[in-house]
């Protein structure tokens, strides 16, 4: 009996970290490269502080993502040592957003922003770039359930300072923020992962504790994670895929102060699939395929003000097991989220030149 499968364009993540030149690299990069079209690529590790680092990085993105149909999108992180015409020369080399990180918030944030203020030039000259600010909005230091939705008036403090600059609201993982985004103005945005859909705090603390699920921000609470599917599902164009897929090697998440980040690539889109399908009832009279095309593969594009792919992937509803580890080249292995679970969804077929 044919398998239930349908056909969305090639889809875009908005949000991913490979890492340095590294075995970590050569794995979690093709692997992103042969699902999405297209990635925004975090600058946190390594550094991305300035034009010239944002060259080599790419470079190196290319080099192991060779012959694959994939365009790597660059960004710059953001420091109080950012100057406006440090933006410039980035936009110059093709760098597409730029990334505020709060100061110490998450990995390798030490040299993130403390004070939001002195980056008002730098702001002034993203938007003049036609480039974007993308927010990991949590705000540093606070209880760990309330960072995001606290440092969301730091986030409308720079929206009403610098009034056309684009702004992405990342990772979202609470309640205020998902209403936020809907009744916002026309500039604003937000990703959402499979982790913020698939689950909440229990999958992370509420049955032993399980490190290849914690990430920040951190899993909330039931009610956030239902909001955030019915956002998901409402259709809201300025909602769309950042998986924040985030390779850490095994060690460094198995660990007594383990690391934050997982590494969700390989199930990305078959988990986002069966999230929603699941909450179909939620896309309002469209169908959770129509919902998920534009989730996946259109809403992205329009806001960064890209082409939508060509090409084409088909899903199919089609169990099978995810992998317990990846090993590296280097011999590391990382754990996947969702190891050695069974999938409803998979990718069945992809065609670049559609
Ligand atoms: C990311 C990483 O590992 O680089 N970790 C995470 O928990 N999401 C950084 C980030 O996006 O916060
Ligand atoms: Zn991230």
């Amino acid at each position: 009996m044919p398998i239930e499968t349908f056909e969305i364009p090639r889809p875009d993540n908005m949000h991913v970290h490979f890492r340095g030149m590294s075995g970590l690299l050569r794995l979690a990069a093709p692997l992103t490269a042969s699902v999405f079209r297209r990635a925004i690529v975090m600058p946190n590790v390594p550094q991305i502080r300035t034009a010239d680092d944002l060259v080599n990085y790419r470079r190196d993105i290319e080099s192991v993502t060779e012959g694959a149909d994939f365009e790597p999108l660059m960004t710059l992180m953001l420091t109080e040592e950012t100057t406006p015409e440090m933006i410039r020369e980035a936009h110059a080399v093709g760098c597409s957003a730029v990334k505020l990180y709060p100061k110490g918030v998450t990995t390798a944030s030490q040299h993130g922003v403390a004070d939001v203020m002195k980056c008002e030039p730098a702001f002034g000259a993203i938007a003049d770039c036609g480039m974007l600010l993308l927010v990991h909005p949590e705000k540093p230091g606070e209880f760990v359930l309330y960072r995001e939705r606290m440092y969301l008036d730091m986030v409308r403090w720079i929206m009403a300072h610098v009034p056309d600059l684009r702004v992405v609201l990342e990772h979202i993982s609470t309640f205020t923020s998902s209403r936020m985004v809907q009744d916002g103005p026309q500039n604003l945005a937000a990703t959402i992962t499979p982790m913020h859909l698939h689950g909440d705090l229990d999958m992370v603390l509420g049955d032993g504790l399980r490190p290849h699920n914690f990430c920040y921000p951190v899993l909330k609470t039931p009610e956030d994670r239902r909001e955030l599917i019915r956002l998901a599902l409402s259709g809201h164009p300025r909602v769309f895929a950042g998986t924040d897929s985030a390779p850490h090697v095994r060690g460094a998440k198995e660990s007594p102060c383990g690391c934050a980040g997982v590494f969700c690539d390989p199930v990305a889109i078959p988990v986002y699939a069966a999230v929603f399908e699941q909450h179909s009832e939620l896309a309002n009279g469209s169908s959770w395929r129509d919902r998920i095309r534009a989730f996946l593969s259109e809403n992205g594009a329009d806001f960064y003000g890209l082409p939508r792919n060509e090409g084409t992937m088909r899903l199919g509803r089609a169990s099978w097991s995810v992998p317990g580890v990846y090993v590296d080249d280097d011999g590391k292995e990382v754990v996947p989220f969702l190891a050695g679970e069974t999938l409803e969804w998979q990718i069945t077929e992809r065609d670049d030149h559609a």
